[in-house]
């Protein structure tokens, strides 16, 4: 265990402000899927558990889990149809896993509610989850993983791929990308190559990750790659992530979000807009350089992004929307095309049958949209009226 840091340390504001990411997000989670999941186990993994809370601040990631969990429980009351919430904590260290372990006692033994800790590594904690409560990792229940280590080691590639064969699992992980870039640069290291093929699950970053000695493309590099490697998993066509910088916009870490689901994407950036960037921290997106999300101005710098992607093109409105999810802060694209329509950059054609309106975007409604330089805006833009 790290002497600096001590069995319990401070938390950074980009801490907190991740703790409150996993709150906002699970608040929702445990409440759609109490509601819907007739008869099953919800369960919720926190593969890098740490003591529990903060000398700074009351809720680590356990007892934010357990906090928002009882809440979940008690608002849904006699509509939760789901068995149980069941959350697992998993820690290595035994002091931590000590600490831990006491303070998430008082949550043992409460209805609807169960509680696994794990003493141990990461990999053999999952196996062990598993095997107690099997059913959420066979597609009986939804499963949402959150890994949260130090640094770029012991998360294997691997056992996120198993987690994510199940019909609806959901990964929320840590990339520390600069700790791994410096994992790449270290090449006379002995144990580096193994590293790395665990990480990446492959030895494909031997070919894709060429910025030798730029540590700042190294690291988009390898976060496009881990993203890329996520989206090779059955079914899992969610991916987005989000830079969290701190003071003097020092890169902490990106938090990388994958899931099978649409609404799972827009419930996690909602989780973070609800966030205040106060300054402390903000989020960022590694392509847009020192720009931080969610400021009033994104719309513009988004829209130029989709344009540069699909000009000259036209595209299924769902491959747009997909974009919007995958690509930008935004839950769907209506505000970058706003922007576009309205510097006659797009055409829409509508579904047959369906009308338009000029300057609205409903997804349901519109076949696809044509990207380029046109003379028409506005109403006129909209094909088939
Ligand atoms: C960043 S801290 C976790 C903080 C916690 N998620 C929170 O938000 O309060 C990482 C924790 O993972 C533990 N750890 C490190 N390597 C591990 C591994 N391979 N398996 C499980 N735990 C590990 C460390 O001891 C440390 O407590």
């Amino acid at each position: 265990m790290s002497k600096r840091l001590g069995v319990i340390w401070d938390a950074d504001p980009h801490t907190i402000a991740k703790i409150a990411i996993l709150k906002n997000y699970l608040h929702a989670w445990f409440r759609i899927l109490g509601k819907t999941r007739h008869g099953q186990t919800l369960l919720y993994v926190d593969g890098f558990a740490g003591p529990g809370y903060y000398k700074n601040h009351a809720e680590g990631s356990p007892l934010a889990a357990l906090n928002t969990a009882i809440g979940a429980l008690e608002d849904l009351g006699p509509t939760c149809s789901a068995r149980e919430i069941h959350c697992a904590f998993i820690e290595k260290e035994k002091l931590r896993f000590e600490e831990m372990r006491e303070a998430i006692e008082p949550f043992v033994g409460r209805p609807s509610l169960g509680v696994t800790r794990v003493h141990g590594e990461f990999v053999e904690g999952i196996a062990e989850v598993r095997s107690l409560v099997p059913g959420p990792f066979r597609g009986e229940g939804p499963l949402f993983v959150f890994a949260d280590p130090f640094g770029g080691t012991g998360i294997p590639f691997a056992t996120f791929a198993e987690c994510m064969q199940a019909e609806s699992a959901e990964l929320l992980i840590n990339l520390d990308a600069d700790g791994i870039g410096r994992i790449f640069a270290a090449e006379s290291n002995n144990g580096r190559d193994a590293q790395l093929d665990e990480l990446f699950g492959s030895d494909c970053w031997r070919e894709r990750l060429t910025a030798r000695g730029d540590m700042k493309r190294l690291s988009v590099q390898i976060l496009d790659l881990y993203k890329e490697r996520l989206r090779t998993l059955p079914k899992v066509r969610f991916i987005w992530s989000f830079a969290m910088r701190g003071k003097g916009d020092v890169l902490n870490y990106h938090l990388v979000f994958a899931s099978k689901h649409q609404l799972g994407l827009m419930k996690m950036k909602e989780a973070m807009k609800q966030i205040d960037g106060s300054g402390a921290y903000s989020f960022s997106d590694a392509h847009v350089n020192q720009h931080a999300l969610f400021q009033t101005d994104d719309a513009t710098v988004f829209a130029e992004e989709l344009f540069r992607r699909f000009d000259g093109e036209e595209v299924p409105m769902e491959e747009v929307t997909l974009f919007a999810l995958n690509e930008t802060p935004f839950v769907n694209a209506k505000a970058m095309l706003s922007v576009l329509d309205e510097s006659g950059r797009l055409q829409v054609q509508a579904h047959p049958g369906k009308k338009l309106r000029a300057g609205s975007f409903p997804e349901e409604r519109i076949r696809a949209i044509r990207f380029g330089r046109f003379a028409t805006t506005g109403r006129q833009a909209v094909l088939g009226l």
